[in-house]
């Protein structure tokens, strides 16, 4: 499986993709990282990996259309069958959207639909969570269409709050969940388990299979299912 990589900040979900398919646990290739910040961790992390890595912004192409149409052309280029936002901070244009339709997969540090759509993103987020004094956060891999945060989900899994916890520490138990959870949806992605299908449905995305559900809930003990 081809994909592609968008992040906008430190790239710590990438990493961990990347650490996967070097130890062998995730079939699938990276062809490009791209960036609207040309500071994101994220591109030095695709360097250092020797994966290509572009700054693609409306600054360096002219405007947002030349963006667009510069990410359109590389999606084309590199054949890829996915595209997965990692740490992602814009909406993904809709002519990407279309090009790779159900195919575009976005990691959420909370447990959706509580807590997304415009404004809620990263540490924001946990914030959100600990003034509401929530026992339960968590992440959530979703589809993406057009709207912020409401494609089908594909994955959630829940993370207790401790007593008293703060945003920080909070954010930092739900990262480390993330890390456990995008590569394991990618090599689903790769391996059949999840299937793009060609649906207008933006709740019929994907199919998934409901053993490989059930083998990833296992991992969280009954618990916390
Ligand atoms: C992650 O927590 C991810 O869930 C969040 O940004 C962080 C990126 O961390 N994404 C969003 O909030 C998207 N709405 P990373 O750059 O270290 O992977």
């Amino acid at each position: 499986m081809r994909f592609a990589v968008l992040a906008s900040g430190g790239g710590s979900n990438l990493q961990v993709i990347l650490d996967r398919i070097h130890d062998g646990a995730l079939p699938a290739e990276c062809v490009f990282v791209a960036s609207n910040n040309s500071h994101a961790g994220a591109l030095e992390r695709a360097r250092v990996a020797r994966i290509p890595a572009h700054h693609i912004s409306s600054k360096t192409e002219g405007s947002e259309e030349a963006a667009t149409a510069k990410l359109l052309a590389l999606l084309e280029k590199n054949s890829c069958s996915l595209l997965v936002l990692a740490g992602y901070m814009k909406k993904v244009p809709v002519p990407v959207l279309q090009h790779l339709r159900n195919r575009v997969v976005n990691i959420h540090p909370g447990l959706l639909p509580a807590f997304g759509g415009v404004g809620h993103y990263g540490e924001k987020v946990h914030e959100a969570v600990e003034k509401r004094g929530c026992q339960f956060t968590g992440v959530t891999i979703h589809m993406v269409n057009e709207e912020y945060d409401e494609g089908q989900i594909v994955l959630q899994r829940t993370v207790p709050v401790p007593t008293g916890a703060n945003a920080m520490a909070i954010g930092r138990l739900v990262l480390k969940k993330e890390h456990d959870s995008y590569w394991r949806v990618l090599k689903a992605f790769a391996e059949g388990d999840i299937v793009p299908t060609e649906s207008t449905n933006p709740s019929q995305a994907v199919r998934i299979n409901p053993e490989w559900l059930k083998s990833i809930r296992a991992l969280d003990g009954p618990s916390l299912q």
